[in-house]
């Protein structure tokens, strides 16, 4: 059926008109289109800006995050951090070198496990690394698992973890065996200073009243002949004065620290001099001998005949420490260091220096009389004088030299003596 004409014309009407909405909805469709291209575009653009900011962020964070970690790691003192349930969180290579491990060994364990101490430190242990305690510190002796015995100053404080805001302590190490050493050769130096003023006081008030009993026992004794009984007790009091006078003159050789007759000497003839000397009692204790003379120029400046008593004072100690037997080895090197030239305290213009070790294997020293045993008079033998070690220190001390040693009880002792070289 065919459409009436009206109809058609009313259609074709509506169609262009529908054909045109269509139109410009396009158009508008196509500039939002192109709107929306553009602000993704935009979008794009500030994101991979933003990206880039991150990244950058992120290695500025990673090269402070390096920094720290290499500062921390260059630092001359050790760090160590302890999480609230006493684990060790974090090491540096200095503490890693103090306590003698590498430093992811230590980590987890606990503070305790790592540090050996020798003595009951003077603040708690619990006290020091408690998060509440706030800021502590103490000097302890500990043994290190290289088995060096090391003197440390602790610091601790307490900081928030910025991982999980728990209280930790972070320990600040500081190695002060150097410093501790100096400390007690200075302290012996000054407080056998002091003893020897005084021991020269008593000994020169002695001598005199000393030297009267000594007369007078004399005239008594000649007075004496007919009663022989009464001699015999006069003796027994002249053997005490004498007894008394040897003391004493041991004393003023201590205590007036003898002048040097300085003159070049040979240190390996000195020594052998003293081991032919004390030969038959190197050997009637069975102690076995071990010579390391390792010095090409053996020559030194200083009084042979004082470092003979020096050195036969030394020998003498060993070899009574070694009741059933042992090794005494004598090691002798140059050396050119300045440093250790300087006599407790004062300093020297020597730089080169022999230095003699004496060593045994023999009953070692305890620790509790480590600091007594230059003092004249301490002794531990039966018939000792205890002057021995006073008066070897006085003369290495108007030698311009110095006196370390080492020991361990039960396992043996070593004396080094350094001693100026002769200077050709
Ligand atoms: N090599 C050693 N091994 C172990 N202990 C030692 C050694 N050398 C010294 N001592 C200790 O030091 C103390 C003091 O020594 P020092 O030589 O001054 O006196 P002494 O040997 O006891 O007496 P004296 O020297 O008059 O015979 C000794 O009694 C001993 O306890
Ligand atoms: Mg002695």
């Amino acid at each position: 059926m065919p459409i009436p004409k009206n109809l058609q014309k009313e259609e074709i009407g509506l169609l262009s008109q529908a054909f045109q909405t269509f139109n410009e909805a396009t158009t508008k469709l196509e500039e939002s289109y192109q709107k929306l291209e553009k602000r993704v575009e935009s979008l794009n653009l500030e994101l991979e800006e933003k990206n880039e900011e991150l990244e950058k962020n992120l290695r500025e964070k990673e090269n402070v995050k390096n920094y720290l970690h290499d500062i921390l790691e260059s630092l001359p003192t050790g760090v160590v951090v302890i999480d609230p349930t006493g684990k060790i969180t974090t090491v540096n290579k200095t503490a890693g070198e103090i306590v003698g491990l590498l430093p992811g060994k230590a980590l987890g364990k606990t503070f305790e496990k790592i540090f050996d101490l020798k003595e009951t430190p003077s603040l708690p242990l619990s006290q020091l690394l408690s998060p509440d305690s706030g800021r502590q510190y103490i000097e302890i002796k500990f043994s290190n698992q290289l088995n060096a015995e090391l003197d440390l100053s602790i610091s601790s404080s307490t900081m928030k973890s910025p991982l999980n805001g728990n209280l930790e302590k972070t320990l600040i190490i500081q190695d002060i065996t150097e410093v501790k050493r100096l400390e007690e050769k200075l302290e012996r130096n000054n407080r056998l200073t002091a003893m020897g003023e005084m021991a020269a006081g008593i000994a020169h008030e002695l001598r005199n009243p000393l030297g009267s009993i000594e007369l007078f026992t004399s005239l008594l004794k000649r007075d004496l002949t007919e009663k022989p009984q009464m001699r015999q007790t006069l003796d027994h009091i002249t053997n005490g004065v004498k007894k008394m006078d040897r003391i004493i003159s041991g004393l003023l050789v201590f205590t007036r620290s003898p002048k040097p007759n300085t003159r070049r000497y040979n240190l390996h003839e000195i020594l052998d001099e003293v081991l032919l000397f004390n030969d038959l009692l190197i050997r009637k204790n069975e102690v076995k001998l071990v010579k390391n003379y390792h010095c090409r120029d053996p020559f030194g400046a200083g009084d042979a005949d004082l470092l003979n008593q020096v050195f036969t004072n030394f020998i003498v100690n060993a070899v009574q420490a070694m009741p059933q037997g042992g090794e005494l080895t004598l090691s002798t090197i140059e050396s050119s260091e300045s440093e250790s030239s300087s006599v407790e305290g004062q300093q020297n213009s020597w730089n080169g220096q022999l230095m003699l070790t004496i060593s045994d294997t023999g009953l070692g020293i305890p620790a509790h009389i480590k600091s007594k045993i230059f003092n004249p008079f301490f002794t531990t033998k039966d018939h000792g004088t205890g002057l021995g070690l006073a008066i070897v220190h006085s003369t290495v001390k108007a030698h311009n030299g110095s006196i370390e040693f080492e020991s361990l009880e039960g396992k043996g002792t070593s004396f080094t003596i350094t001693l100026p070289a002769w200077q050709s």
